[in-house]
C-alpha cells in the first residue's frame, strides 16, 4: 500500500513539473547503450610489480606519474614552456586520489571500459581523450593535451592497464561518487555561512584560512595541500565548482583520511562546506564559453549556475539549492 502511494506521488510530481526540470530519466535514456552492464563489486588496483619492462610498461609508468605528479611534467612551472599544459599546480590525484585507484574518489578502474560514451555537456559521443582534456581545461585550469601526444597516450595507457579484467561497459563499485542525502538537497539550500564554520573546524588547518593551500618548496613540486580557490585552483567550468558534485566528493574523501566507509563529515556539513568554498566571494578563474555547455537544457546538470534553464528557478537556486522543482529523480 505504502509503495503504491509513493509511486503515485512521484508520477504526480512528474506530471506537474515533468518537462520543466532536469530529468534524470531522460539523461538515463540518452546514456543507454543497449545492454545492461554488469557491476564488478570486488576489485583491487592491479599490482605494479606486474608492469612489464618494455615500451608498454614504460608508458604505463609515465601515465601513472602524470596522474600522480602532474605538476612536475605538464604544470605551469615546468622549465620547458611548451610543456605547460596545466594551468594550476594540482595533480590529477588531487581529486582522483591515490593515483586514481581510491574507491568513491573517481577511480579510473572502469574508465577505459566505458568510452566512447554519451556526454550531456555537448550532446555528443565523447572519447576518453576528450574526457581527459575536459579535466585538463577545467579541473586543471589549463589547455588540452594533443590527442596523439606522448602524454595523452601515457595517461590513456595507464587507465587501460588499471582496467585489466574489467569487461567492456562494466561498472565497478565506487566508480561514482557517493551521494549526499537527496531528500536534504531537495528540501534545503546549501548554507555557506554554516559551511564557513565547517571549513574553519575541518579544512583550514591544511587548506589555509584563505583557501590558498600549502605549496612544496621549489619549482614544479606541486602542493602538500592544494588550493581550494584563487588563481591556482580549479576554474568555474570544473565539476568541483558545482555544489552537489563537490559535496558528493567531499563527504567521502575529506578531511584527508576520510573514506566512504569512514566518514568524518555529515552530509549536511559536506553540502554546506561545498557551498562555502564555491561561493561567489571566493576568487577563481572564470572558464570562458560556459554558455555553450549543456546547450540542451533538458539534460543540463541541475547545479549549473549558467542560465537558461527548463524551470523557472533562479541561477542562485540552481547553484545552492533547494533542488525541489529543479531535479526530477529517476523512479526505481
Ligand atoms: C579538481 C578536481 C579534479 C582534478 C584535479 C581532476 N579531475 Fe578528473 N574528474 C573530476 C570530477 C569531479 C569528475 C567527475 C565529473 C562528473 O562526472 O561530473 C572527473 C572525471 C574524470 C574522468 C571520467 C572518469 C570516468 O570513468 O568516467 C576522467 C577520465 C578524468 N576525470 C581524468 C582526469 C585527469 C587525467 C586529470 C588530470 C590531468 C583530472 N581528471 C584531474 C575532478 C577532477
Ligand atoms: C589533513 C589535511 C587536509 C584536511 C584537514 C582537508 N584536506 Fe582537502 N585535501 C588534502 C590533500 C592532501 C588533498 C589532495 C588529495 C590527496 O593528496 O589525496 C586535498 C584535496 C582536496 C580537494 C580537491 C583538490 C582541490 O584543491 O580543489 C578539495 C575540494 C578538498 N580537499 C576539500 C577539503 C575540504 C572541504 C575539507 C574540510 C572538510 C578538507 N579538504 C580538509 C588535505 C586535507
Amino acid at each position: 500500500m505504502k509503495i503504491i502511494s509513493k509511486v503515485g506521488l512521484s508520477l504526480m510530481t512528474l506530471c506537474v513539473t515533468g518537462v520543466f526540470a532536469f530529468d534524470v530519466a531522460e539523461l538515463n535514456k540518452r546514456s543507454d547503450r543497449g545492454f545492461t552492464p554488469i557491476t564488478v563489486k570486488d576489485w583491487q588496483a592491479p599490482d605494479e610489480k606486474n608492469i612489464p619492462n618494455n615500451l608498454f610498461g614504460d608508458t604505463v609508468r609515465y601515465g601513472k606519474a602524470l596522474v600522480s605528479e602532474t605538476y612536475k611534467y605538464i604544470g605551469p612551472e615546468v622549465a620547458d614552456k611548451k610543456m605547460r599544459y596545466a594551468g594550476n599546480n594540482f595533480a590529477c590525484a588531487s581529486c582522483h586520489q591515490e593515483a586514481g585507484t581510491k574507491k568513491w574518489s573517481g577511480p579510473f578502474m572502469s574508465t577505459y571500459a566505458n568510452f566512447p560514451q554519451y556526454r550531456n555537456r555537448d550532446e555528443t559521443i565523447g572519447s576518453i581523450e576528450e574526457r581527459v582534456n575536459g579535466c585538463m581545461e577545467r579541473s586543471m585550469n589549463g589547455k588540452s593535451l594533443p590527442e596523439n601526444g606522448k602524454e595523452m597516450r601515457a595517461i590513456v595507457t595507464y587507465m587501460y592497464w588499471l582496467g585489466q579484467g574489467i569487461p567492456l561497459g562494466a561498472k565497478v563499485s565506487g566508480a561514482e561518487f557517493p551521494q549526499v542525502d537527496r531528500k536534504m538537497i531537495m528540501s534545503r539550500a546549501a548554507d555557506p555561512i554554516a559551511g564557513e564554520k565547517v571549513y574553519k573546524e575541518h579544512c583550514a588547518s591544511c587548506h589555509g584560512v584563505n583557501g590558498e593551500g600549502v605549496k612544496r618548496e621549489g619549482k614544479a613540486n606541486g602542493y602538500e595541500f592544494p588550493a581550494l580557490w584563487g588563481k591556482d585552483s580549479y576554474n568555474t567550468g570544473a565539476g568541483m565548482f558545482r555544489v552537489i558534485r563537490a559535496a558528493d566528493w567531499i563527504v567521502a574523501n575529506m578531511p584527508l583520511g576520510a573514506s566512504n566507509h569512514n566518514r568524518i563529515l555529515t552530509d549536511a556539513q559536506a553540502y554546506d562546506v561545498a557551498a562555502y568554498i564555491n561561493n561567489y566571494d571566493k576568487p577563481r578563474t572564470v572558464k570562458a564559453g560556459r554558455e555553450n555547455d549543456f546547450t540542451d537544457v533538458k539534460v543540463k546538470v541541475p547545479d549549473s549556475d549558467i542560465a537558461p534553464y527548463m524551470d523557472d528557478k533562479t541561477r542562485h537556486q540552481h547553484k545552492f539549492g533547494p533542488y525541489k522543482g529543479i531535479i526530477i529523480p529517476a523512479k526505481n
